[in-house]
């Protein structure tokens, strides 16, 4: 039996720690990725599109649903190194501050978009998200890809970016969440998973009540694990990028570590597209 199946249960996750991670995967080649470090999409007839050009595809169907343009600030929470709020930019023309829990993530993001003339129009600041450091009703939207797995309470940060969100104003999210139960055999590969990136999965059946304890309004939620996961999953396993420059920032303790190739076939394990507004 592998030693993977020995793991302690998946601890909730501490923002300084995940902090330290994107560091370390600062640190690695981002282009390989154009920058984003999100999922792809795909149509089921282009599952060969690269997963550059299938992230941003994501990161633009989401900003489809914020409502935005040139005259709206829109809050990305979790920013990564920037790209997605470059291409908010870009497409939009609206102003996009983003905030990262990763000190390098935010110089790298800075960096780049100053060098790509987009300095006036998007800004990055180090933040935690489970405490927004803006004042109420100060974004037109807000969007967070792929980041509210990392922390420690979802409808914390849901109660925040209503708090910071005009009325009206929309959240556009993607979340990692259990479709189906997880069987035994599937476990270790998505523990090691959630315990290298530092994650929890959510329940489906808690987005709805969570946002509305949060004071948010539910507008959809998509399954999107059909067009998403699995692609992703098979073009990082075969890159070197996927398989070992990637395992240099995990846990050097770990004797074994997050493996692409292992997350093919659990189906179990879905990505979802949700939408909320604030009460008008
Ligand atoms: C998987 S990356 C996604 C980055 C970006 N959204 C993208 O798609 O390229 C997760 C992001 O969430 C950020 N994050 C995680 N926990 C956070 C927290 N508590 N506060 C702010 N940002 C956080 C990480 O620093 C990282 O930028």
């Amino acid at each position: 039996m592998s030693s993977t199946h020995t793991l302690a249960p998946v601890p909730t996750p501490v923002p300084e720690e995940v902090g330290r991670l994107y560091d370390r995967l600062t640190a690695l080649d981002t282009a390989k990725t154009g920058g984003s470090l999100h999922l792809g999409y795909w149509d089921p007839e282009d599952d060969e599109v690269p997963l550059v050009e299938a992230a941003d595809r994501l990161t633009d169907m989401m900003t489809d649903r914020l409502g935005i343009d040139e005259n709206h600030r829109v809050l990305d929470v979790g920013c990564g190194v920037g790209q997605p709020a470059m291409r908010i930019a870009r497409r939009t023309g609206a102003h996009v501050t983003g905030i990262s829990i990763s000190h390098d993530q935010i110089g790298r993001a800075t960096e780049l978009a100053e060098a790509a003339g987009l300095g006036g129009r998007v800004e990055f600041r180090h933040a935690d998200a489970m405490r927004l450091p803006f004042e109420d009703d100060s974004f037109d939207a807000a969007i967070a890809i792929e980041s509210v797995f990392h922390m420690p309470d979802r409808e914390q940060v849901f109660s925040e970016i209503r708090r910071v969100l005009r009325p009206g104003g929309r959240l556009v999210l993607t979340d990692f969440f259990e479709r189906a139960p997880i069987p035994a055999d599937k476990r270790p590969a998505v523990d090691r998973l959630l315990r290298d990136f530092i994650m929890t999965l959510a329940q489906p059946e808690d987005y709805v009540p969570m946002l509305r304890r949060a004071g948010l309004r539910f507008v959809e939620l998509l399954d999107i694990t059909e067009r998403s996961v699995r692609q992703t999953f098979e073009q990082m396993s075969r890159t070197t990028h996927g398989e070992e420059e990637m395992q240099t920032a995990f846990d050097e303790e770990a004797d074994e570590k997050f493996s692409p190739a292992a997350m093919l076939g659990v189906d179990e394990f879905g990505s979802v597209l949700l939408t909320a507004q604030k009460p008008a």
